[in-house]
């Protein structure tokens, strides 16, 4: 039996777990649960899952009595675990992919914000093979990569352009939150449906490709169906790829299984509509935030973290209608055009950048800090 911490239990990827680990109880179990601030939702699991560890970050909210709480329960909730599932939101959930390198830990990771901030500091835990990656291009790509004798060249990231993907370019800017968070393919958490109608989420995930799988170039290409969950180029001319319907209890079944054994959750997927499947190019008038967190990721260093805590700053005014869709880019924009690609190699220098970055996106704002 694995036992698994589930950290964002409450999120939409942690519920999702949740169900696979229920459906494979022969393999695995709910060894910790910990949320933001979700009581309700967390007790409730608490009960299916009585012998589990259950944490609470935040330290204002009123918990039930046998549950931790504060910043430092993550870490007693990945004590005795065989495995870190870590679907926290943003940047807060480096920490907890850092712990787990620390402790050697095998690492499920759905927060790419740990890889896109903090990649250099996972860059072992990777090479250690610790490391599965949630996210459905990336463990598409495994899945290709695995016992494959083939020399692989490239890869290739699906994306499937967002709630706005078909929005004229003229009314892109004044979007509401409503449109945006109307994503047409996957049912996700605000802030990654957020960042995939500006297609930040696959900037994100070239980043994170880059540091996954290190030798191989990266590019991403529109597939509005999500049915092809990416490709793999390979040296004798051949294409790899995986497809089916977009649910996310694929990946996650795959990353906590590690690709053994018979899964306890069996899709019943109907008949593919092959006939509909499109592919096109990104259009860079229509996501002009990709280019510029692309080019960060280049730069590396603490370009990748300022973009990232410039893109939570932006997503959440945004959300909370205090700015237009159309500001976002902008945000990121200027925290980079401040931060350069000075290098980062502890995690105090990536969490200085991330606090610099949040300040200036927000003093860009006119907001307070
Ligand atoms: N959803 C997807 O299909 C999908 C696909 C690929 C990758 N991912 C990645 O998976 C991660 C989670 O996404 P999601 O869609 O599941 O998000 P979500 O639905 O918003 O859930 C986020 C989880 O993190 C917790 N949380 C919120 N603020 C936090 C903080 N400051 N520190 C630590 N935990 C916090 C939440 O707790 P409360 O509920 O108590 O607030 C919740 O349990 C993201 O990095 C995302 O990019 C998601």
């Amino acid at each position: 039996m694995k036992r698994v911490a589930v950290l964002g239990s409450t999120g939409s990827i942690g519920r999702q777990a949740v169900e696979v680990i229920r459906a494979n109880s022969g393999s695995l179990v709910v060894h910790s649960l910990v949320c933001n601030r979700n009581v309700d939702l967390l007790a409730a699991q608490s009960r299916e899952f009585p012998g589990a560890v259950c944490g609470v970050l935040d330290p204002a909210a009123s918990v039930p009595a046998g549950f931790l709480q504060g910043a430092g329960v993550t870490e007693e909730a990945v004590e005795g675990c065989d495995i870190v599932l870590n679907a926290f939101t943003g940047f807060a959930g480096l920490r907890a992919s850092l712990l787990a390198a620390r402790l050697e830990i095998p690492l499920a990771l759905a927060n790419k914000e740990s890889l896109v901030t903090g990649g250099c500091l996972l860059a072992d835990h990777i090479r250690k093979g610790l490391l599965s990656p949630v996210d459905s291009e990336h463990s598409t790509i495994a899945r290709c990569l695995a016992g494959e004798a083939v020399r692989p060249l490239s890869v290739t990231l699906t994306a499937s352009g967002g709630a706005l993907r078909d929005l004229p370019l003229s009314s892109l800017a004044d979007a509401s939150p409503g449109m945006v968070l109307a994503h047409p393919t996957w049912s996700m958490g605000p802030r990654i449906t957020v960042d995939s109608a500006t297609l930040v989420n696959k900037a994100f995930e070239v980043i994170e490709a880059r540091w996954l799988f290190p030798d191989l170039p990266v590019d991403a290409v529109l597939h509005p169906q999500s049915i092809v969950h990416s490709f793999v180029r390979l040296a004798d001319g051949s294409w790899k790829a995986l497809t089916g319907s977009p649910d996310m209890r694929v990946p996650i079944q795959y990353a906590l299984l590690g690709g053994s054994g018979e899964p306890g959750l069996s899709m019943s997927d109907g008949p593919l509509d092959w006939p509909s499947l499109t592919f096109g190019r990104i259009d860079p008038a229509r996501y002009p935030a990709y280019s510029i967190v692309i080019a960060a990721g280049e730069l590396g260093g603490a370009a990748p973290v300022a973009a990232n805590a410039a893109d939570e700053v932006a997503v959440e005014a945004f959300l909370a209608g205090r700015i237009g869709f159309g500001r976002i880019p902008e945000v990121i924009e200027n925290a980079l055009g401040k931060t350069g690609a000075a290098p980062v190699s502890s995690y105090g220098d990536v969490l200085r950048a991330d606090e610099e970055a949040r300040a200036r996106s927000r003093a860009f704002l006119g907001e307070r800090c």
